[in-house]
């Protein structure tokens, strides 16, 4: 059991189905009339969001909240990063705080990894820059499971997971390959040449199948998750439009009648926030195959096994 979640490297498969198992149960906690259990009562989290964030960071605090944790939020804006402090100042106040755990997000890969070790807290990666965003793969994951009604992380062997856009950018990306590649699912990956970093297909276990337009394997997934555009990270020309980029690699109407008849049951996600009408249409998201809310809705449950779960590993070493 890790004392940090950093990355998916972190965790071994017994991990990964522990946190699962536990996400069944934060599940259950969050369907009850009273949402709220005393795990981490006087315990706190400090929520550290250096780039912008609706649902990572609301899901988080809401996590923490039904655990009984106190928060504190700390963000760029308006805070003293802004007037100039040094992010080494910046870990040591946030060390001075006495929090037990930090959920990191910032645009600096690698950060969460310095923190974890300058601070010694119990650290967790909200996503650094466009390396990885490993609870988003483990909320992923555990949709798949509750969307096709699965108990075990082994039931998922085997099934196929499309990823779809722009690999280049994206730390779900990353987080996500190697997740469903380390517990025996295939992944496709399809992006444009220009957004399809060389070497990716490494980061998993071998089973990682690369292509650059739709085909009849594709067309085969039993999931099909859509990346958005990250312009914020597009230095340079990738697309000529949206248009373009739609029209050859989106999701829309065509590509899923297409999809529902190699596989009536395929499910399509998306980790949000979306660019309807870029890389996945509003008849695509708002579909009943569409998993994509109940990624929203599970997030908290994950983020509440991961808490928990990394709370079990303070205790086993102080007590
Ligand atoms: C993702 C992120 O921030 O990496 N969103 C999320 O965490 N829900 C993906 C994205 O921004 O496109």
């Amino acid at each position: 059991m890790p004392k940090h979640l950093l990355s998916i490297d972190d965790l071994e498969k017994k991990d990964v189905e522990n946190i699962i198992e536990l996400s069944f149960s934060m599940l259950e906690i969050l369907s009850r009339d009273i949402k709220k259990v005393p795990t981490l009562r006087g315990k706190s989290v400090g929520l550290i969001f250096f780039e912008p964030s609706t649902r990572t960071r609301v899901s988080f605090e809401t996590a923490a909240k039904t655990l009984s944790s106190d928060t504190i939020n700390l963000s760029e804006k308006g805070s003293s990063v802004e007037k100039g402090e040094s992010l080494l100042d910046t870990i040591k106040t946030i060390t001075a705080l006495g929090v037990d755990f930090l959920v990191i997000r910032h645009r600096a890969e690698g950060f969460p990894h310095i923190l974890a070790k300058l601070s010694g807290i119990s650290t967790i990666n909200a996503g650094d820059g466009k390396n990885e965003h490993p609870t988003q793969a483990l909320l992923d994951l555990f949709t798949m499971m509750t969307r096709k009604r699965l108990r075990k992380v082994d039931d998922l062997k085997g099934a196929t997971i499309s990823i779809v856009g722009d690999i280049l950018h994206s730390r779900v990306a990353r987080s996500g390959i190697k997740l469903f590649s380390k517990i025996g699912m295939n992944v496709i990956l399809v992006s444009s040449y220009t957004t399809l970093p060389k070497g990716i297909e490494k980061l998993g276990n071998g089973n990682i199948k690369i292509k650059t337009f739709f085909d009849d394997e594709f067309l085969k997934s039993d999931f099909v998750m859509a990346l958005r555009l990250q312009k914020e990270r597009h230095g340079n020309f990738y697309f000529p439009s949206d248009k373009e980029y739609n029209e050859i690699w989106g999701l829309d109407e065509n590509i899923m009648v297409t999809l529902k008849e190699k596989n009536k049951d395929v499910v399509i996600m998306h980790p949000g926030p979306m660019n309807i009408g870029v890389e996945i249409n509003s008849e695509v998201a708002y579909s009943e195959h569409s998993a994509i809310f109940e990624q929203v809705r599970n997030g908290v449950a994950t983020r509440m096994a991961i808490l928990y779960y990394l709370f079990s590993h303070q205790t086993q070493k102080t007590g």
